[in-house]
């Protein structure tokens, strides 16, 4: 059981960010915004400051977390690139992908945050917030997503604060994050896999690779007896409504989760409706998405209906979030 914090909430500029290192600095959690979704951030290299995490969460601890760094050279120092992990570090950082790796003899990530494992998960956000944190910080931050485990990623502060006020102690209120789901996490251990479909889609990745992707998702065959992203169960991005995914005829009092110009059959008969992006745009899909998936889980409707998303760019990680979202628990 954790003591209840006062947790702040501030807006995000010079003074909340230098107030933001501060509390890291301390072994203290603070929350904020990243190009993906809220993170919430502690002292990589401190393990009571990560073991509060994990608490503060409610996350089982044998889930490892992704240490935030402000740069390449900074990441070099927790972690082994391979000549294509290097190519991917190029070409996509900052942004929406982070690299599992092996760790570097000198690395001082607290053994509790990789969950024992050899590897680790880094990134560099693309987020101007984030990076000052960072910058101002100057070590590792462990950032997952800033929810409840097994809740909805947190898009906005207020997620962030419905679900974990007087667990943490400050939030930095940077507005909505643009991108809305999670980074693609990439194993580049050997050759490279894709572990998590996410803000940075398949395509731009073989694109820069020149090479398909094999996609092995915790669970699949390939790594059953030692899964190489073991946060990746089924039923993690979870509203407490049951879903019903590929919807073309919504059934009366269902809230409906929409997508493009055509209505579904009995859209009109809705409890309430929200449209991902009534212009099928797959990018303001992914950022509208969970905040959406938030709302109707609150209506109060025996299921979310979810009608069809197209499975190309963004629409893999968009895809890959809703059938978790709909596996029961
Ligand atoms: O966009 C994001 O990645 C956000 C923002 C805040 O940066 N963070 C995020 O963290 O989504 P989290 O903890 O919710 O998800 C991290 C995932 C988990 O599924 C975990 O199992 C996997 O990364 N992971 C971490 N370290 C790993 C490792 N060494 N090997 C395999 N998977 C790992
Ligand atoms: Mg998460």
């Amino acid at each position: 059981m954790t003591a209840q914090l006062t947790t702040r909430v501030l807006k995000a500029n010079a003074a909340s960010v230098a107030e933001a290192a501060r509390i890291l600095a301390a072994g203290g959690l603070a929350a904020f915004p990243t190009e993906t979704v809220y993170g919430l951030g502690a002292d990589a290299t401190d393990g009571r400051a990560v073991a509060r995490l994990y608490a503060a969460k409610g996350r089982p601890a044998f889930n490892p977390l992704i240490a935030h760094v402000v740069d390449l050279k900074a990441a070099q120092a927790l972690a082994r690139f391979n000549p294509k992990a290097a190519r991917l570090a190029k070409a996509f950082w900052p942004g929406p992908l982070t690299l599992v790796l092996p760790k570097t003899a000198k690395c001082r990530v607290a053994d509790l945050a990789t969950a024992g494992l050899d590897t680790i998960a880094v990134r560099v956000p693309h987020h101007t917030v984030a990076l000052e944190i960072l910058a101002a910080f100057g070590k590792p931050v462990v950032a997952p997503s800033a929810n409840r485990s097994g809740h909805v990623s947190p898009t906005r502060a207020e997620h962030v604060q419905v679900d974990l006020a007087g667990r943490i102690d400050l939030i930095i209120d940077g507005e909505a994050t643009p991108i809305g789901v999670e980074s693609t996490i990439i194993a580049c251990l050997e050759e490279p896999v894709l572990l998590r479909p996410g803000g940075l889609p398949r395509a731009a990745i073989e694109r820069a690779l020149e090479q398909k992707l094999a996609y092995a998702p915790a669970g699949s065959p390939h790594i059953e007896e030692a899964p190489l992203a073991p946060g990746m169960l089924g039923a993690h991005y979870a509203p407490r409504t049951r879903m019903r995914l590929d919807v073309r005829r919504v059934d009366p009092g269902e809230a409906l989760l929409a997508f493009g110009r055509r209505p579904a059959e009995g859209t009109s008969g809705a409890l309430k409706v929200l449209n991902l992006s009534a212009r099928g745009d797959l990018i303001e899909a992914a950022a509208n998405l969970f905040s959406h998936l938030r709302t109707l889980d609150a209506a109060g409707a025996p299921a979310i209906a979810v009608m069809p998303v197209p499975h190309e760019g963004l629409g893999e990680a968009i895809n890959d979030r809703l059938r978790r979202a709909a596996t029961p628990r």
